[in-house]
């Protein structure tokens, strides 16, 4: 009997793997060329291992989506069972994942946001409820802040505040950039929370009245801003953007897309401001742990009606993805059963806010410690009363590439931006583990200090 010959593969090989990504993929927001992508062959719970057989703790929950940790068995177990019945489906139809992964996620949305449109991921999620919004209000002119992120397709990141848009910054996109609260590096010069929210309030609604509210159609906003640096809006600042937009009939997007299902110890990171409901609520990511690629829209019951009777010009082949919507479905009940939204706010209380707090006592190159639940940053300063930016905005430096080295050496996967480390672990994260990834960053801050001191 002649036997088959072995195909040299990549699926098993992981030094093929590589080769392969070389030769082969393009990827995202890089110099292709200079890439050395790390290699990641298993992945389970809080840990991920690489081609030379390393295991590290994600502290990344990799771009902040897997909330309940690498290959949890309910959600591998309810793709399993979606796939072995219905693999997919187009939209038009209805079906049994997608009716209760939608039932499920209006069930935790607050106020009036029951009706879900389904997309690929966030940034569609944005342009779709700016579509909205626009088409709701007759209106074209979208306002976003500065030191936002709110996705890579075209108008979503026109609508983004952060070096990402320069590349592709049409300027006709009908977008206006405003500047959000941020007390450490205040654009009003504000000493307290309570002066940081007033004058960012005076100052969004000068915008808007010298943009012309009847021009304006919608404001989008983070309910915390994540990738820009995880700064919480000072008690009385969404009430006051709520306010304004209802003033002036403007919608309101939440984008809760990194912020939203539990990663800042609530279900949605706007229920930190009392009382705030948005108009439309975006997401993706942590609905359904980024196991299968989902996103989508939660529409409150006016704008509802304006597509009540009249088509609503948009939509995508994927919407409402099967196996996509089984993977929610799984997610959100393990969230309920295991009361994660409430673990991670605990792991925040207890472990890893007071371990950065600490780390900042024993480190003084750590500028400033802030955040919530699984969501927190630490800012790397220079020099603590300048805060100099360890990194320039927009780029990288020489002791922040060693500080991340020094973390992956000692086990640990981190995740940076510009001059900040993100602490942002999967929910599910023990607090021993977590404990164990802040004695890694601890070791690295120390040994990455060198580097520092001669910069
Ligand atoms: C707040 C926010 N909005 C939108 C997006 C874009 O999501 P996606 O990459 O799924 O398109 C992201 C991605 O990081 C995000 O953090």
């Amino acid at each position: 009997m002649s036997e088959t010959p072995q195909r040299a593969s990549a699926l098993t090989d992981p030094d093929l793997a590589y080769e392969l990504d070389r030769a082969h993929v393009f990827h995202s927001w890089s110099a292709q060329a200079r890439l050395e992508p790390m290699v990641i062959t298993k992945a389970e719970g809080s840990y991920v291992w690489n081609r030379e057989g390393n295991r590290l703790l994600d502290f990344t929950s990799q771009l902040v989506f897997t909330n309940l940790g690498h290959q949890h068995p309910r959600i591998v177990a309810a793709i399993q069972q979606q796939a072995a019945s219905l693999c997919t489906l187009a939209p038009g139809y209805a079906n049994g994942a997608r009716s209760e992964a939608a039932r499920l996620i209006a069930s935790h949305t607050p106020g009036d946001l029951d009706r879900i449109f389904f997309t690929n991921g966030g940034a569609d999620a944005n342009e779709h409820a700016i579509r909205m919004a626009r088409l709701h209000t007759g209106r074209h002119k979208v306002l976003s802040a500065y030191r936002s992120y709110h996705g890579g397709t075209q108008l979503a990141v026109n609508v983004t505040g952060d070096p990402r848009r320069w590349p592709s910054d049409t300027g006709t996109a009908g977008t206006v950039h405003f500047f959000g609260p941020f007390l450490y590096r205040s654009a009003f010069s504000a000493t307290t929370e309570e002066e940081e929210c007033q004058r960012a309030l005076t100052h969004l609604e000068q915008v808007i009245g010298l943009e012309g509210p009847s021009t304006i159609a919608a404001i989008i906003l983070e309910s915390i801003p994540g990738t820009a640096g995880i700064m919480i809006p000072p008690p009385g600042y969404l009430q006051g953007v709520r306010e304004l937009c209802d003033r002036h009939g403007i919608v309101l997007i939440a984008d809760e897309v990194m912020a939203g299902f539990g990663r800042a110890g609530k279900w949605f990171a706007i229920e930190h401001a009392d009382g705030v409901v948005p108009d439309l609520l975006t997401f993706a990511k942590g609905v359904n742990s980024g196991y299968v690629p989902l996103g989508g829209v939660a529409i409150n019951e006016a704008i509802y009606s304006t597509f009540a009777d009249r088509v609503y010009p948009g939509g995508l082949t994927y919407s409402g993805h099967p196996l996509a919507c089984a993977a929610a479905v799984a997610t959100i009940e393990t969230m309920e059963d295991e009361d994660i939204v409430e673990r991670a706010a605990e792991l925040g209380r207890s472990v890893l806010g007071p371990g950065l707090a600490a780390l900042a006592v024993e480190h003084e190159w750590i500028g400033e410690v802030r955040g919530t639940g699984a969501f927190w940053a630490i800012e790397l300063v220079g020099d603590r009363e300048t805060r100099e930016p360890l990194a320039p905005y927009g780029g990288s430096s020489p002791a922040m590439t060693d500080l991340l080295a020094a973390c992956v050496r000692r086990g640990l996967l981190p995740f940076s931006n510009f001059n900040r480390i993100h602490v942002v672990p999967p929910l599910t994260t023990s607090p021993d583990e977590a404990r164990e990834g802040l004695e890694i960053l601890d070791a690295a801050l120390t040994e990455a200090s060198a580097h520092v001191r001669a910069t």
